[in-house]
């Protein structure tokens, strides 16, 4: 492999000369390197590693480009950036870090490429690429990361006891490149996650949250959620989803594992969008099943109001993991309460007036929606699959046919309250409100078109059933 192609940027050889002018060494390290052996596209984040003032090197640098861009310093992290065309560019020193007995907290000293190397999370992300005009373009691979990528497995550079509990975080950053990149996860790795579960409650929600994103972006999340289970992480995350857990058994009358079935749905909506908020939705539609469980002899295992449930815990999540309180958690929420009704439409064949309700209902989310329940058709009958799939084809063509004919999505009343009052010489009162209320259920049902004409004499009508006088201007 000629690692020379990785550094065909000219900004490199800038970063060598700016190093070599400051008599320092420099390497190019972590994710770029990996994703250049990974072929997996132009990364836009490029971390440098200094032996010596990664600061004073990243101003150097500045003052060699020719844009002049600007350093910002972070000086309690010794780190500096600066941004070249679009791409980000980290600079730190090689830092050594030693933990005192008595004291986790580590003192930092400068050290050598192979400290700094030690103290990475994972042996495929301390790779490091030479900047050194002598070895421009050496591969530096103490932990041979080349082959743990070769092998697809994530191991630590040191006692995963040790680079765990560094920083929890890596807990969650190996579940998540083992999913991003469908790797494994080295055995004794996965035991001191395992041991070290508890830890993770010192991260914040933020850098939680962004993992859990990637996890959910990539092609198969299952794979995270149920790494995250196992180790014991989820119960600390998403307690709403390790609720779900478990099948439960009364007078030989059992239900589905709505865990596993979750992880399902998830997978399959991965197939069809890569909307991140669509995703959520697929792993939060089943929440509120775990709160609203219940038997009775008569009909078995219920889980009523679980989608109206699911959607005010949507909002406590949420809130509880710092994630936007905004558009995207009411869309959420909107799913997770609507998802059970296209299913109920699979069931027999659509009629018109039920699809209208449905796009009246879900508005502009009505695609998001059959796609989510589309996903969560997860039946292992294949006659019973192929009649949901069937029907919501059905579903789908009838929500075109009724859009083009009816316009009820973002539905606007034909007559207004304003027009009803004049109509009839009225104040605001409650009359209107059940004329108003008659006309949409006129036109959802499809006993009326959605037109002015056919609106305003369904209003002169159930005036008069009102007893209403109409206006003599009218
Ligand atoms: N790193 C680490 N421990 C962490 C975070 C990062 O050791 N908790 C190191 C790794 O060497 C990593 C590098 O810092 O490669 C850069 O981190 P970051 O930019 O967060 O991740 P990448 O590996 O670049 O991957 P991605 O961009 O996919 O997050």
């Amino acid at each position: 492999m000629n690692y020379k192609e990785a550094l065909k940027n000219p900004v490199f050889k800038i970063i060598s000369k700016s190093a070599q002018e400051l008599q320092l060494e420099s390497f190019v390290i972590g994710g770029f390197v990996r994703d250049f052996l990974l072929k997996r596209g132009n990364a836009k984040d490029i971390d440098v590693v200094a032996i010596g003032d990664g600061i004073k090197l990243a101003k150097q640098v500045a003052k060699n480009l020719p844009n002049k861009p600007k350093v910002q310093v972070f000086k309690t992290y010794g780190t500096a950036m600066l941004r070249f065309d679009d791409i980000e560019i980290e600079f730190v020193g090689a830092r050594k870090e030693s933990y005192t007995e008595d004291s986790r907290n580590p003192s930092v000293e400068n050290g050598t490429l192979v400290d700094d190397q030690n103290r990475r999370d994972f042996t495929i992300n301390a790779l490091a690429l030479n900047l050194n005009e002598k070895h421009y373009g050496d591969l530096l691979d103490p932990f041979n990361g080349v082959e743990d990528l070769k092998n697809k497995i994530i191991k630590t550079p040191l006692n995963p006891d040790i680079t765990y509990s560094d920083d929890p975080l890596r807990m969650l950053r190996a579940i998540r490149f083992a999913t991003q990149l469908d790797f494994m996860i080295e055995e004794k790795s996965l035991e001191a996650i395992s041991k070290n579960s508890n830890r993770i409650k010192i991260i914040t929600n933020e850098r939680i949250v962004t993992e859990l994103n990637k996890i959910l972006e990539s092609k198969k999340p299952s794979k995270g959620f149920l790494l995250l289970e196992k180790t014991g992480l989820l119960q600390y995350i998403l307690p709403e989803i390790t609720a779900l857990k478990g099948i439960d058994e009364v007078e030989g009358q059992r239900h589905k594992d709505n865990f596993y079935h979750t992880l399902e749905v998830v997978d399959n909506i991965a197939l069809n969008t890569n909307n991140l908020w669509l995703r959520w939705a697929a792993l939060l539609h089943d929440i509120g099943k775990a709160p609203t469980k219940k038997f009775s002899k008569k009909v078995g295992w219920t889980f009523h109001g679980h989608e109206f449930e699911g959607s005010k815990m949507v909002y406590r999540l949420f809130k509880r993991l710092k994630m936007p309180l905004n558009d995207k958690m009411k869309y959420v929420q909107k799913m997770v309460f609507m998802s059970s009704r296209p299913i109920v439409l699979a069931d027999d064949i659509a009629t018109d007036s039920a699809v209208r309700r449905l796009v009246f209902d879900a508005g502009d989310f009505v695609e998001d929606l059959m796609t989510l329940c589309e996903a969560d058709i997860t039946t292992k009958n294949p006659k019973k699959f192929n009649k949901y799939h069937n029907n919501f084809k059905i579903v789908r063509e009838k929500i075109i046919e009724v859009e083009a004919r009816d316009h009820v999505r973002n539905f606007q009343p034909p007559v207004s309250g304003e027009e009803i009052m004049t109509a009839f010489n009225l104040k605001p009162s409650r009359e209107i409100g059940i004329i108003k209320e008659t006309i949409k259920e006129a036109i959802l049902e499809g006993d009326i078109p959605n037109e002015y004409e056919a609106a305003f004499q369904l209003m002169l009508k159930k005036g008069k059933e009102l007893g209403l006088k109409v206006n003599s201007k009218v």
